[in-house]
């Protein structure tokens, strides 16, 4: 009974943390490397992002769509975030801050090749694993989608290969 209880009051209190409708639940691997996936370097407000080994747990998967979506830390309110326009340019850095529906440097373009564009960033900037360095604790940042030599998503910083979690699997 008492378990019941606060089962049900974790539940409520997490309202805002479950998967938004139509979002899918994924883990964010690299294409230079599949064992490194993509996490808050701590899972506070404002700490940049980086990949670390994949190890299959609820910290590192995210909620988001294919299009125009937010880009949300599993069980969180957090979300990934561009930052000021200023920032929006090749090495500009990635945090994750509070969720806020109508901030669109929290409006990520989640293309089928790979790429994570920040949507109102022209020319397009894309998540990119800092220098293509292939270690756990590389920071990620944005990139132009172009990618180097212009070759898009062949440039393997910047594409993300989505891994799949099952709804079930928690
Ligand atoms: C996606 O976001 C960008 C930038 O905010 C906007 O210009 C574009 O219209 C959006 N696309 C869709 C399909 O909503
Ligand atoms: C997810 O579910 C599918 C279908 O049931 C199964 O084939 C797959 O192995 C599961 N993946 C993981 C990571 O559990």
């Amino acid at each position: 009974m008492l378990a019941t209880s606060i089962l049900l009051f974790a539940l409520a209190a997490v309202g805002l943390a479950d998967v938004p409708a139509g979002y899918k639940t994924v883990y964010l691997t690299s294409k230079v490397d599949a064992k490194l996936a993509i996490v808050p370097k701590t899972a506070v407000a404002g700490s940049i992002i980086q990949v670390q080994t994949l190890a299959s747990t609820p910290a590192q998967q995210w909620y988001l769509k294919e299009g125009n979506s937010s880009i949300q830390l599993a069980g969180s309110t957090l979300c990934l975030d561009g930052g000021a326009k200023s920032n929006w340019k090749d090495m500009g850095s990635v945090v994750v801050e509070t969720c806020d529906a109508t901030s669109v440097s929290q409006v990520w373009n989640v293309m089928a090749d790979g790429r994570i564009a920040l949507a109102p960033s022209s020319p397009q900037e894309c998540l990119d694993l800092q220098y293509m360095k292939d270690a756990p604790g590389t920071t990620v940042g944005i990139y132009s989608c172009a990618g180097l030599n212009n070759v898009g998503a062949a440039d393997k910083g910047i594409n993300w290969p989505q891994v799949a979690v099952n709804a079930t699997a928690v």
